[in-house]
């Protein structure tokens, strides 16, 4: 997902270049260094705004693998009973150590562990940082 984000960016700092050729080309003899400033400024923009949203990405891929754990832990990581702990402000370490805990069988509870068997190292900074993200009540 990332990569093809990255790959996305490149793509679109190369095409920006390659317009800024095109229209020199077009408008010959009118193009004024300014101008071309102008133009690379704006593709330059354009590729920092992708790497805004990549890093944005880590948070909002968190939100998106979270949708099954909403059904106990609550929308919010604030849970409905009494049996299911709440999740939303909790230190982002904790978390981490906790979800793989249950994915590598350390820690043991049946409605758990197959939640998060199939979790990556990745998926799970990106949920541990999603929850700790939340406020607490
Ligand atoms: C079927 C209900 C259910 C679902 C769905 C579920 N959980 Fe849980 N979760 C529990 C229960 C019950 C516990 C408490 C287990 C225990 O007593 O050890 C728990 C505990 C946790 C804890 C430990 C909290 C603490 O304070 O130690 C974390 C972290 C957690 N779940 C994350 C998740 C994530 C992430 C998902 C989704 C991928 C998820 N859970 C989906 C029921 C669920």
């Amino acid at each position: 997902m990332r990569i093809l984000i990255l790959i996305l960016s490149v793509f679109l700092f190369v095409t920006g270049c390659s317009d800024d050729g095109a229209t020199d080309a077009g408008s010959a003899g009118k193009a004024s260094p300014a101008g071309d400033m102008a133009k690379q400024q704006t593709a330059v923009e354009a590729v920092e705004e992708v790497a805004v949203a990549i890093e944005d990405a880590g948070a909002a891929d968190g939100k998106a693998k979270t949708m099954v754990c909403a059904a106990c832990h609550g929308q919010n990581g604030i849970s409905m009973t009494d049996i299911w702990p709440n999740l939303a402000g909790q230190k982002k370490g904790y978390l981490i150590k906790q979800i793989r805990a249950f994915r590598d069988g350390q820690r043991v509870d049946p409605s758990m562990m197959p939640m998060v068997k199939s979790l990556s190292d990745q998926d799970i900074e990106d949920i541990a940082g999603y929850y700790a993200g939340l406020p607490r009540s």
